[in-house]
């Protein structure tokens, strides 16, 4: 049997954390594109506990610097020839401005940039893979807003601008089904669900987040339960192919979800913006 790998970044915490988990018996070997790798050794050691046949990789991979980026994606193209799967599964939510290292809003330029040039990098190795998959995770907080220009570097409320990332990343699903389906690419985005997990915590709300998790807690799934769409969706890359979807259901995409011209003005913006040729050229 073909030696299976999966590559996810954002593994170390939450809903990447349940999906490795669950997925540690599904492939041979998983690479971990983690920013902390004091987190990621640790996560390591667990899975070779669960799966002791299983090799494990971490590779440093801060989604917040494209030179970081560039770098994790350069190493795992020279180590591997092949990866089977993608799970951009990594992301960020900001209660105050920041900016990433390149200057890009923080959420815009993490969710969606920086794993947009992840897998753009990734491709040429994916392509090798018999039945390559990527799946992406996103959000229904992409219903919140529409892509107004200036939105890589412009400034909003947290949840339009957490909204234009996740709306971002549909475009990017999107995209790579209309430009891939037909060379062997399956691509399915998910919506986790409402879950309990690190995002949006800082040590400087860590109260306030405890104190809302905690009241909201009976509402929310638990991470195991968030990572169910995400482990469908790698389990059934031919029945999800294309589709944005949670626990099985195919969403319908508001209509400017499902823009044509917002998706074809953002892809060709990120190429510009990210000094590239074209679309995923490999
Ligand atoms: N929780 C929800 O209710 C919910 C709902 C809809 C969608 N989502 C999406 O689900 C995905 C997972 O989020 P989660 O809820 O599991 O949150 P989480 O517990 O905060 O985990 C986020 C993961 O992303 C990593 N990450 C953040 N910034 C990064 C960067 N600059 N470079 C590399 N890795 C970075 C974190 O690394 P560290 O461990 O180093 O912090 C962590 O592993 C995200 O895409 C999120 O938008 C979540």
């Amino acid at each position: 049997m073909a030696h299976k790998t999966l590559a996810i970044t954002g593994a170390t915490s939450g809903i990447g954390r349940a999906t490795v988990q669950e997925l540690a018996d599904d492939f041979d070997e998983i690479i971990l594109l983690a920013r902390n790798e004091v987190k990621a050794e640790i996560l390591k050691k667990e899975l070779k506990e669960m799966n002791r046949a299983l090799k494990v990789k971490v590779i440093e991979c801060n989604l917040a610097s494209l030179i970081s980026v560039e770098k994790a994606a350069l190493h795992t193209q020279e180590n591997y020839e092949k990866i089977d799967c993608l799970i951009n599964n990594a992301g960020v939510v900001s209660l105050s401005r920041q900016e990433t290292a390149d200057g890009h809003e923080l959420m815009m330029g993490t969710n969606y940039l920086g794993h947009y040039l992840l897998t753009h990098y990734l491709m040429p190795i994916l392509m090798k893979s018999e039945a390559p998959q990527i799946v992406i995770v996103s959000s229904n907080a992409y219903g919140f807003t529409t892509l107004k220009s200036d939105y890589f570097k412009g400034k909003g409320n947290v949840m339009n601008l957490y909204g234009r990332s996740k709306l971002a990343v549909l475009y990017f699903m999107q995209e790579l089904h209309e430009q891939f389906s037909d060379q062997g690419v399956r691509v399915t985005a998910v919506h986790p669900g409402a879950v309990s997990t690190n995002l949006g915590r800082t040590k400087q709300n860590e109260k306030f987040g405890n104190l809302v998790y905690g009241a909201l807690r009976p509402f929310f799934l638990s991470p195991a339960e968030g990572a169910e769409s995400t482990v469908l969706a790698v389990r059934n890359k031919e029945r999800y192919d294309g589709m944005y979807m949670h626990a099985g259901k195919e969403i319908r995409l508001k209509p400017h979800g499902r823009s044509y011209y917002a998706r074809k003005r953002l892809i060709k913006d990120t190429i510009h913006e990210l000094y590239l040729d074209e679309f995923m050229e490999h």
